[in-house]
């Protein structure tokens, strides 16, 4: 059987990093004898250019004809003062909405080698183990109206859910927890927020129907606190759009670069798409030295989530593990003992521990 898998580069290292994935996923299929069929399509900066919108109706359509979509990242300065229905991230919105995927899931486990990389002190991370479930398709960055007012003097931008998109990202993480350490801490505004309100009445209800897991509730203020001060208190944590955006980039800091970080956006039933926690980086773009950790372990959760391929995911997040022992890393990771490497010389080691 063949695996259908649509590439969508985008911009900046986007494109540098998706085909170092690429790379180990053609090692995986030497290996495990599994077939992958790749095509790529346009999204974001590279789309406006080349078709005058960030989501072509091509693109939209060959990822719901696939099995799974991996997405580099979109975006840079170029488009930077487009108006907004030509910016790169309408194409990241819109895929996100047009293929329903509501969940993001996004893993963060500092590689032991890699603590004194962090900022953060070591025996504060040391040990931290966390995924931020974010609910991805609702909130403050599809809600209408979200417009200047008053002849461009007043905005308003809205954060609307209904009550069931709140139920299915908040099922999603206490299932999450249920096979994790069955702790789940959901993060809101209660104080403040009505929308906090009822994510609160829906977490406090739902405790009934997962029994085995324990809940804690803790203010977002508080939570991007705890996050880098005592990071091992969390297991599950869950999150509305804005929140989960917020809090999974300063938890990248546990892992000392955001291009270690994978995420996994899932549907009920659907295709899912998996890419890096980074944007393009335009400040390295086209230098040939992005870290392809995080686009590569996207690909693991792809083959985990997506193919049921376990022993495969497993075999590429230990051979990423296996090559960071051996020291080597990407510019992005301050680590004075290391052996820095560029993108391609990262990827060929990952391959050849895989
Ligand atoms: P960014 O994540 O692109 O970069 C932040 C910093 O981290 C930069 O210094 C960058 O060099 C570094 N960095 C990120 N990933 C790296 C990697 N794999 N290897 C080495 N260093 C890495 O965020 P920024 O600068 O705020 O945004 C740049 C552009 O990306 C913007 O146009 C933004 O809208 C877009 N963006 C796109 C996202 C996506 O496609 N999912 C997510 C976040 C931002
Ligand atoms: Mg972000």
């Amino acid at each position: 059987m063949s695996n259908k898998i649509v590439l969508l580069p985008g911009d900046g290292i986007g494109a540098e990093v998706i085909y170092a994935a690429k790379d180990i996923l053609e090692a995986i299929s030497k290996k495990y004898n599994k077939t992958f069929e790749f095509s790529s399509y346009d999204i974001g900066g590279v789309a406006i250019d080349n078709h005058g919108t960030p989501l072509p109706n091509e693109t939209v359509e060959a990822c719901k004809s696939s099995d799974a979509v991996l997405l580099g990242a979109v975006g840079g300065p170029k488009w930077d003062n487009n108006p907004s229905d030509l910016r790169p991230e309408r194409g990241l919105l819109g895929i996100r909405k047009a293929l329903d995927l509501y969940a993001n899931l996004r893993p963060v486990k500092g590689f032991k080698k890699l603590l004194h990389a962090s900022p953060l002190k070591e025996d504060i991370i040391q040990g931290s183990d966390l995924l931020i479930v974010r609910e991805l398709t609702g909130g403050l960055y599809f809600g209408q109206p979200s417009e200047r007012l008053d002849s461009g003097n007043a905005v308003v931008d809205t954060l609307a859910y209904t009550r069931r998109e709140m139920e299915r990202i908040i099922d999603k993480a206490f299932q999450s927890a249920q096979l994790r350490n069955k702790h789940l801490t959901s993060v809101d505004k209660a104080n403040v927020l009505e929308s906090s309100k009822l994510w609160r009445e829906i977490v406090e209800a739902k405790k009934a129907e997962y029994p085995d897991v324990t809940v804690d509730h803790v203010l977002v203020d508080a939570a991007a606190m705890k996050l880098i001060t005592n990071p091992t208190q969390f297991d599950v944590i869950v999150t509305e759009n804005m929140f989960g955006d917020i809090l999974s980039d300063e938890a990248s800091v546990l892992t000392g670069s955001l291009g270690m970080l994978p995420s996994a956006s899932l549907a009920e039933d659907g295709v899912g798409l998996y890419e890096p926690a980074h944007g393009s980086a335009p400040d390295i773009a086209g230098k040939g030295i992005a870290n392809p950790i995080a686009m590569i372990l996207s690909a693991a959760m792809m083959l985990r989530y997506s193919f049921d391929m376990n022993e495969e995911a497993q075999a590429i997040e230990d051979a990423v593990e296996v090559v960071v022992n051996q020291n080597y890393h990407t510019a992005d990771l301050k680590n004075d003992n290391g052996k820095v490497v560029n993108t391609t010389e990262m990827t060929q080691l990952i391959v050849n521990a895989i």
